[in-house]
């Protein structure tokens, strides 16, 4: 029989990689919580429409990388490629903004784009997201970011740089696309590529975003938008920076840093780590105060950012496992039944460990509980049975002591 395979760009993920997981998971929650943010789940599914309208018809992930069918009734329906504009959606169909005048939402979970799998590269990945939404003034953007970087040296990443910059605002971005269109006209289309020859006139600033290297040559001496933002934007940046300087937080300003959706102005950030390669980026995020109100909601401003885990993860390495207390070997079905209430006793105690089924030799269960890592085998022979004891064997000195069932839990 042919074995049916995972798709390519998906993984499967056991342990320790998943207990990895859960520890970033556990991380973000105490970090996030300590910063008043609460966990919204939103569906994996939502209509194309919403992503088409949030993340953008010109970018790569709306035009390329997006799972997107038909259901039986023929509406189009999109595997999120990302979490916000599904928080958004959420936000605005709960009508939160009648109720609260800030909220601070977090969620993880799966998110689907279709690139070239390679390291730190998945067609399924994990992103870890956060969304505050109402505040307008820079002091927010400044704690968010803040937030982002506790949540971070909180789990041990290292080697990691903090680049910032400012896409400016509806009214000064006009302009500033102006200025690079000209000095993009000046340049040998021939050479640069195709999607950026395309992207010159529907969307300049994703120009600079691009890889190749022939594109980023050509345009290594473009205008900055920093150097063309208005007054509003600049105070604002220059706020935002002031306040991280003060809060400690070291930071590089990238005047490049454009961000591959189209839904932010002003603020915009991302976390680049040495430690993985090519795929470099660890956490994105950014301001975006139209998007709400674009997606039919209040003008409400917000501001956030996503952490790929798998990126995470790789930074990471693998964790330590973690030793389970006791594992206990038996010799026959008898011993089998006293072992598994023994060990339940154990566990409502607090006690990890388990027991073996198999029914091997002594030699083989206790080679078991060595490679499993147990700090104590507990034995189970017929004597023991009869006088309602048990052999504990300390798995690193070897020393062996006989002792009475009922006061086993002194001995673990
Ligand atoms: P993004 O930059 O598209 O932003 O993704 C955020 C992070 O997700 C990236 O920095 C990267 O670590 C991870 N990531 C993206 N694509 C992949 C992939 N194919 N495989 C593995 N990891 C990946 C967003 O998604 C925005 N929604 C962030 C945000 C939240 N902005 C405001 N609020």
């Amino acid at each position: 029989m042919s074995k049916v395979k995972r798709i390519k760009g998906f993984a499967d993920m056991f342990s320790p990689e998943s207990d990895t997981f859960t520890f970033m998971e556990t991380a973000a929650r105490e970090v996030f919580g300590s910063f008043g943010y609460k966990e919204l789940r939103t569906p994996i599914i939502e209509r194309t429409e919403l992503f088409k309208r949030s993340i953008g018809d010109e970018t790569d992930v709306v035009q390329k990388e997006m799972y997107t069918f038909d259901d039986r009734k023929g509406r189009s329906l999109t595997m999120r490629p990302e979490a916000t504009a599904g928080v958004m959606r959420a936000y605005i169909e709960g009508n939160v903004n009648a109720s609260e005048q800030i909220s601070k939402l977090f969620t993880f979970g799966p998110m689907f784009r279709y690139e070239r799998p390679q390291k730190g590269r998945m067609r399924q990945f994990h992103q870890i997201n956060c969304e505050c939404l109402g505040p307008v003034e820079p002091h927010a953007d400044a704690e968010v970011i803040l937030m982002l970087m506790t949540f971070l040296t909180r789990i041990g990443l290292k080697e990691l740089v903090l680049e910032v910059n400012s896409l400016g605002c509806r009214d000064c971005r006009p302009q500033y696309n102006e200025a690079l269109r000209t000095f993009l006209a000046n340049l040998n289309k021939e050479e640069l590529c195709e999607d950026c020859r395309r992207r010159m006139d529907t969307n300049p600033l994703r120009v600079l975003d691009c890889k190749v290297p022939a594109c980023k040559a050509l345009t290594e001496n473009a205008p900055t938008i920093i150097e063309h933002t208005c007054e509003t934007c600049r105070t604002h940046h220059d706020k935002v920076l002031s306040t991280l300087r003060a809060a400690d937080v070291p930071f590089i300003q990238n005047d490049r840093l454009v961000r591959g959706l189209d839904y932010y102005n002003r603020t915009t950030f991302e976390v680049v780590s040495n430690a993985i390669g090519s795929q470099s980026s660890v956490a994105g995020g950014g301001r975006y105060d139209g998007l709400i109100k674009q997606l039919g909601g209040a003008d409400v401003p917000g501001i956030g950012f996503a952490c790929g885990m798998e990126r995470l993860a790789l930074t990471l390495g693998e964790r330590e496992v973690e030793q389970p207390d006791f594992y206990i070997a038996i010799l026959d079905e008898a011993g089998l039944e006293a072992g598994l209430m023994l060990a339940q006793s154990l566990r409502l105690a607090g006690k990890k460990g388990d027991v073996s089924f198999a029914s091997k030799s002594m030699k083989a269960q206790m080679r078991q509980a060595g490679k499993k890592g147990a700090r104590k085998a507990l034995i189970l022979g017929g004597d023991e049975l009869a006088a309602k004891t048990v052999v504990v064997k300390d798995m690193e000195t070897g020393e062996q002591v006989t002792v009475s069932q009922s006061e086993l839990i002194e001995h673990i």
